[in-house]
């Protein structure tokens, strides 16, 4: 079978071929406009040799008569063309167009998966809230995208692990354990919003009270050196946060390969400190251990009190990852705001020549905004964030109650769709943005069903399935006879030929939004076919407009209803893998 998923490296190697320029140097764009191609490339203007050539054109116009005797390349490509004053456009066969159609029905679940990474392992640390801290919109940020991150790389064949470093060690403890001691709570009786109240109130009397620090470091110094009572409190408050935590990722439908959490290092930073000082990178300074870096600032080993710091359990984190897992990529999902705490870290990693070259990547995320100001659900602020997710399954019902499609379901069936499309919804407002941009939270953009929203792509996927239900031919379609394709065909096939080389772009630039709006233009495209065109041949011919405001579907005479089925089933299949790549749920019926 003619796979046709990589179209793009296809075209490379014969512009390799033809150009001798190494792959990296050929730009090979999407033109974006039907009549400039599928695929485009400058490298004719670029590379140009005014001594050999009078103009782009012309060498651009030898390397396209080269590129057409290319027998591999003509497989799929079925035109190419010089345009303006040097371009080289490359047009897709209408060969490769079907074919691809067979690939995706063949490979299903598995289409656009490939095995690139194999033999790659990747890291990804995400998540990571604090314990005795509310889970905050910044965790969430992390959740969603090192998620999709994770399952793109999976889907790619590298061996993914997921850590989640939970905040479970740091000064911030000793306040904790000050706070409880100080005024006789229960700690067993806490729950996460108590805690942090406890602390937030601890840490504003230090101010007036500068002993009560003390007492908090005191604290701190005997919890890490094993005292019986603050660990009992330690262990205490974090019961409760997993168990708050665990019921937010219940909702969110994540879960993470692993959670050592930052406690899990306190035996092994001294191996951390020792190698540092061996190397004679760790500075003593005013009674604290630093490392310097040229160009950035300092970053604290140890304090000056001696307790241990966020940067060295990170060092250790780092060492465990190399022993256990041996990654070629490591990276770090969290806010953007620790961006020079990762550079120092990065940096302090390639000092004690722990890493060759295997990648260090943080990827920074942005912050949630609610009218113009950092979304807060801490306990004090004004969202709380499972609120913020049940009030989204609520909204989601309310669709569902109304939608004609999702008659005939159960009400658990019901309750089950709410909430795919609700936690969808939210997911995928999040990663439709790149990482690094803040977002408006806004309800009516989470919620546009005319828009690039996961219920709009969740509500195209259960059209597609709808339509399939209602075909009376097998789902196995035959053999595709299609003479002359329409333009919104046409568009739904090119644009289905992209997934694998989105996929593999989102993944390499951290950036699952390229994915997600990748569906959003097919899935519009599709909806754009569905409008236009009949779908299926019935009995019971309506006219378009019955039908459109009837919400079913086209009726065709006698025509390419097995083409247009195949065209809606093979577009349900890529629309329903990317979302499941971005975590979201496709249910049939909504
Ligand atoms: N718990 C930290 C925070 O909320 C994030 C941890 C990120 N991961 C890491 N290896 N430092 O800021």
């Amino acid at each position: 079978m003619l796979y046709v998923a990589m179209l793009r490296d296809q075209i490379l190697v014969a512009v390799k071929k033809v150009t001798g320029l190494e792959t990296e140097k050929i730009n090979l764009d999407f033109p974006g406009r039907d009549e400039h191609g599928d695929y485009s490339s400058n490298n004719a203007m670029v590379g140009f040799d005014a001594k050999k050539y009078k103009s782009p054109k012309e060498y651009a116009q030898e390397l396209v008569d080269k590129l057409r005797k290319d027998k591999e390349l003509g497989k799929y490509i079925g035109k190419i063309e010089v345009a303006g004053s040097g371009f080289i456009n490359f047009f897709l066969s209408k060969e490769a167009l079907l074919q691809n159609m067979n690939v995706i029905e063949e490979k299903g679940d598995k289409y656009g998966s490939s095995d690139m990474g194999k033999g790659k392992t990747v890291v990804i640390d995400y998540s990571a809230p604090n314990i005795a801290k509310a889970f905050g919109v910044g965790h969430l940020r992390s959740t969603f995208i090192g998620q999709a991150l994770y399952n793109l790389y999976q889907f790619l064949g590298y061996k993914t692990v997921g850590d989640n470093h939970l905040g479970d060690w740091g000064t911030q403890f000793g306040m904790i354990i000050a706070a409880v001691k100080k005024n006789n709570l229960d700690v067993g009786k806490l729950s996460v919003d108590e805690l942090e109240k406890a602390y937030v109130k601890y840490n504003k009397e230090t101010e007036e009270n500068p002993e009560l620090r003390e007492k908090a470091k005191e604290w701190f110094k005997r919890l890490e050196e094993g005292d019986s009572e603050a660990k009992y409190i330690w262990q205490k408050a974090k019961e409760t946060s997993l168990a708050e935590f665990q019921r937010i990722y219940d909702l969110l439908g994540v879960n993470i390969d692993y959670a050592y959490g930052e406690s899990f290092y306190l035996d092994k930073m001294d191996a951390v400190l020792k190698e540092a000082r061996k190397k004679g990178l760790a500075k003593k300074s005013e009674g604290a251990e630093i490392i310097e870096f040229e160009s950035l600032p300092p970053s604290m080993l140890v304090k000056s009190d001696g307790a241990t710091t966020y940067f060295t359990r990170d060092l250790a984190t780092i060492k465990f990852r190399i022993e256990t897992w041996k990654p070629d990529i490591y990276i770090y999902e969290v806010g953007s705001e620790q961006s020079v705490y990762f550079k120092q870290l990065f940096e302090a990693v390639r000092k004690l020549g722990w890493i060759k070259d295997e990648e260090l990547v943080h990827v920074g995320h942005g912050l949630f905004l609610y009218g113009g100001k950092k979304m807060s659900t801490r306990s004090g602020g004004s969202i709380k964030l499972e609120e913020v997710l049940t009030q989204s399954i609520k909204k989601a019902k309310s669709i569902i109650e109304k939608s004609e499609s999702s008659r005939g379901l159960s009400k658990k069936e019901k309750d089950k769709v709410a909430k795919a499309v609700g936690v969808g919804a939210i997911k995928y407002y999040d990663l439709l943005h790149h990482p690094t941009s803040n977002i408006n939270f806004d309800w009516e953009k989470i919620f546009v069903l005319e828009g690039n929203s996961g219920p709009y792509l969740q509500y195209t996927f259960a059209r597609t399935q709808s339509v399939l239900a209602k075909s009376s031919k097998s789902q196995k379609i035959l053999k595709i006879k299609n003479d002359k394709l329409n333009s919104e065909e046409l568009s739904v096939l090119k644009s289905l030929t992209r997934f694998s080389e989105v996929v593999v772009a989102s993944a390499k630039s951290y950036s699952p939004n390229l994915l997600a709006n990748y569906l959003f233009d097919l899935a519009s495209k599709y909806n754009t076919f569905y409008a236009r065109h009949r779908i299926l041949s019935t009995n019971n011919e309506r006219t378009k407009n019955e039908v459109l405001s009837e919400n079913k579907h086209r009726i065709i005479k006698g025509g390419n209803d097995e083409f247009r089925l195949k065209l809606t089933l093979t577009c349900g299949q890529v629309i329903k893998n990317g979302l499941t790549l971005l975590g979201i749920e496709a249910p049939q019926k909504m």
